[in-house]
């Protein structure tokens, strides 16, 4: 038996206003997409926005349902929209943010596994990464410089 160490690396940013001027541009589209996420079950909103290397920028937002596994989270109504209208073009940069109705969403909001799978698809499908950005309502942002980064041993097509 050997162990093996997975180590990731991630940047903390204090504040939107630490980042880059572009990627405060992209955070601030995700925080006016999260104001459209449709969560009357679970009162938490989430907002995506996806920059293209056409310089489109796609958004999305979590979608719910009275049946709960039929509705979507933002990062994969953003990335599933991205490719299925431009499927030619490269995903740059991600930005996602969350805010709870009920409290103060102060930490950094990391995708959920489902959706860091999905977009495991398009980076490896792109071959070229995705940088990720994510925050709350307020407070510090973390910036991943690829999907893969988030999501070790991730399942891909070459198995099949
Ligand atoms: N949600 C997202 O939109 N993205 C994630 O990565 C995690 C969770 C949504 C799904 C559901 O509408 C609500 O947040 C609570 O789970």
């Amino acid at each position: 038996m050997k162990e093996v160490k997975i180590e990731t690396t991630l940047q903390v940013y204090d504040d939107i206003n630490e980042l880059p001027k572009a990627i405060q541009n992209l955070m601030t589209t995700a925080i006016e997409a999260r104001e459209n996420a449709y969560a009357p079950y679970s009162k938490f909103n989430v907002g995506a926005a996806i920059l293209l290397d056409n310089s489109i920028v796609v958004i999305g937002s979590n979608q719910e349902n009275a049946c709960f596994p039929s509705g979507l989270c933002a990062e994969r109504t953003a990335i599933f929209y991205a490719g299925a209208k431009y499927p030619k073009a490269k995903i740059l940069k991600m930005a996602i943010t969350a805010s709870s109705q009920n409290q103060i969403t102060d930490k950094p909001i990391p995708p959920c596994g489902a959706c860091r799978q999905s977009i495991a698809e398009y980076e490896i499908k792109q071959d070229q990464p995705i940088e990720i950005y994510f925050m709350g309502a307020e407070g510090k942002v973390v910036k991943s410089h690829s999907l893969a980064n988030l999501l070790p041993l991730l399942f891909e097509s070459s198995v099949l």
